[in-house]
Formats: C-alpha cells, sequence, structure tokens
C-alpha cells in the first residue's frame, strides 16, 4: 500500500499535493475534530462519519478504526455494548438511529437483527469476492469478518489429543467430572447448540447438552479464558472454548496466563464428519444507515488484504478470506476441516437452543 505522509507531499509541487491529500488523508480525523491548531487539510471527498454500534472488544478493532480514518478521512465513533442492547437500541432509535453499522461477535446476532428488519442489503463485488458465501447473508444483510472455531482444549499433561474426537464425544462416561464450559446465556454455546440443533435435531442436542452436564467438572461459570485457567488448574481436564482466546492466552503480557496458554492443546472436534464448529464475527449495514457509503467503505476496508492479516496476527481470529494466511500460532495448530453450515441457518435455531439448555439444566 503506497504511503503518504505530509513530508511526502510537501516536496511535492504544490498543487499535486493538494490533489494527493485529499487522495491519502492519511494524517488522522478531519479537521473539524483537529486540535493541532495547523492549517486545515483539504477535506477528503469522502471525509465525514460513520456511526458504528459494536459488541466486539479488541484493541484490534480500536487500531483498524485509526487506520481507517487516516487512509480515508472518515471518522470512526463507535458505541460499545453488548449485542443484544444494540439491537434494543437500534429498534427503539428507529429511523432516527445514529448508527450506521452493527458489529457483532456471532452471526446469530446478526441474523436475529435482521430478523427485527434493523439491516439492508449492500451489493460490494469487494465484499462478496472476500467473504465466502456461508459466512454472509445470501442478499448481504450482512457480512462476516473473522472467524472463530469452537474447539476442544485439553491439558497437555493430562489427555492425550487421540482420546478425543467430537462434541459428542464428551458426553461419554470416560469425562465425567472433566469437562469445563461456561454458561448458556452465552451466545458462542448458543451458536453451537444451534448447529448441532441444525444437523442432528432437536432430541439428539438435548440428550447432548444433557451428557455435556452430568460430565460437567463444576457449574458453569466465567468466560471461555477461565474455562482455560481452570483445566490448567486441575479442575476438569477438557473445555470448549474459541480458538482466539488460546492465543490471547498464549501471547498474554501476563505471565501466569502464558503460563496456562502453554498448557493447552487446542483439539478440532468432528474431522471425520461435519467439521468444527465455526461462527463468525461480523457486520451489516443498518436499515437507517445516514451515512452508508461511508459504512460500506468501512465494511470494505476491514476485508482487505491488511485487515484480515491484522484480525489474525493481533487477535488470532482465522480470516474470513482463503488468500490470508491465520499466522504461525493458528497455523501451528494444523488444517482443520470446518462446517460448512451456512451461518444464516444458526439463527432459526437459537430459541430452540436456550430452550434446550435449560431443559438440561445448564445454567
Ligand atoms: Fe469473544
Amino acid at each position: 500500500m503506497p504511503q503518504c505522509s505530509r513530508r511526502s507531499l510537501a516536496r511535492l509541487l504544490p498543487a499535486l499535493a493538494l490533489a494527493l491529500s485529499a487522495a491519502c488523508a492519511s494524517e488522522g480525523p478531519p479537521s473539524t475534530e483537529s486540535k493541532s491548531g495547523a492549517q486545515p487539510a483539504p477535506q477528503p471527498k469522502s471525509a465525514g462519519v460513520v456511526n458504528v454500534y459494536s459488541h466486539r472488544h479488541y484493541e484490534t478493532d480500536k487500531r483498524l478504526f485509526t487506520k481507517f480514518e487516516q487512509e480515508t478521512g472518515i471518522s470512526v465513533r463507535v458505541v460499545k455494548a453488548g449485542a443484544d442492547a444494540l439491537i434494543e437500541r437500534l429498534v427503539s432509535e428507529g429511523a432516527s438511529s445514529p448508527a450506521d453499522l452493527l458489529i457483532t461477535a456471532d452471526a446469530g446476532r446478526l441474523v436475529r437483527a435482521d430478523a427485527k428488519g434493523l439491516l439492508q442489503p449492500v451489493q460490494s463485488e469487494i465484499l462478496e469476492q472476500a467473504v465466502p458465501e456461508n459466512l454472509r447473508h445470501p442478499d448481504g444483510h450482512w457480512f462476516g469478518l473473522t472467524q472463530r472455531a469452537r474447539v476442544i482444549v485439553y491439558n497437555k499433561e493430562r489427555v492425550q489429543p487421540s482420546e478425543l474426537s467430537t462434541y459428542a464425544a464428551l458426553t461419554e462416561p470416560a469425562w465425567k467430572g472433566r469437562v469445563l464450559v461456561r454458561s448458556s446465556a452465552n451466545m458462542y454455546n448458543q451458536s453451537l447448540l444451534a448447529s448441532m440443533i441444525a444437523h442432528d435435531g432437536e432430541a439428539a442436542s438435548q440428550a447432548w447438552a444433557e451428557g455435556v452436564v452430568s460430565n460437567m467438572a463444576r457449574p458453569p461459570k466465567g468466560s471461555d479464558r477461565d474455562q482455560m485457567k481452570a483445566v490448567a488448574a486441575g479442575v476438569g481436564d477438557v473445555a470448549i472454548v474459541n480458538t482466539y482466546y488460546v492465543g490471547l492466552l498464549v501471547n498474554s503480557k501476563v505471565p501466569e496466563e502464558r503460563a496456562v496458554g502453554e498448557q493447552m492443546g487446542v483439539f478440532f472436534p468432528d474431522q471425520d464428519g461435519r467439521g468444527a464448529h465455526v461462527n463468525v464475527s461480523g457486520a451489516g449495514v443498518t436499515r437507517h444507515a445516514p451515512n452508508r457509503d461511508n459504512a460500506v467503505q468501512l465494511l470494505e476496508f476491514l476485508v482487505n488484504e491488511d485487515s484480515q492479516a491484522t484480525f489474525a496476527q493481533a487477535n488470532y481470529e482465522f480470516p474470513v478470506r482463503a488468500d490470508v494466511p491465520a499466522g504461525s500460532l493458528l497455523e501451528s495448530w494444523g488444517d482443520f476441516k470446518a462446517d460448512a453450515l451456512p451461518l444464516s441457518n444458526l439463527g432459526m435455531h437459537q430459541e430452540t437452543a436456550v430452550r434446550v439448555f435449560d431443559a438440561a439444566g445448564w445454567r
């Protein structure tokens, strides 16, 4: 990507510099928000704002938004909250909502937002080429931005990967008192169960949920990271977690967390069958987006090769793009087969998943 800087521009002819500064605008937010007191830079044609409602809580996103601001001159304003709260806010704001883009950490919530009529179709060759069909809405109401697999991690000292096979096998008597997993209120678990309901039906999924509950090392509590800490502490031997949390532990600044990460083996379940459950963090342009074009531009930016590599390297998420490598840690876990279920199917089973979890006594 060509570098644009004030210094390089200053060396150019003034007229050319003026034209280029409009194209590059790589020095930060638009001059309306500039606090430098310097001569205001000419406004790039596309300058303005994009208002993002985001459930994602990662430092990586902040870095990418800043880069987008520098490249386009469009200010990214972010409201962070849980996906359900953001969806409710969009409903109550209606046509006067300032939101342009809804970002969630789970396809299920995008499907829910779409079912409420909160998203609008986007046609973009860039998005359609970058995001595989099963990871986006068929009419462009939302697009996956990153992939995460929900895997089984195991304590490398106490479990051999040969003892593991499928999600279903975690219900076998050998795992009595050894399985750690977070609450069923968590959307990652709801989407995993929704995928099982889509493939195997409700009765089989009910049996699975009951089987896992009876093998739990303790009643569900804490985050995915907490499950791995409990595996390392010997509370249980295996846990169901999202892959990027392993990466965040292995690369943590806290030595104790790094030690926990090092103890975890990563196992992709169901490799002889449908493949490991994957979900996406994704985004959709809101129905009443006041800055629709900017929202589409941000979406396209987030699936470009650089952004996809940043998601992979800094947040340990799998790129949605096939042509961007996943990074050394993720690649060290080996290739895996991912469940090809279209993620738009997850949403339709989400309510059933919640009911099944409740009936199984999975807190
Ligand atoms: Fe997460």
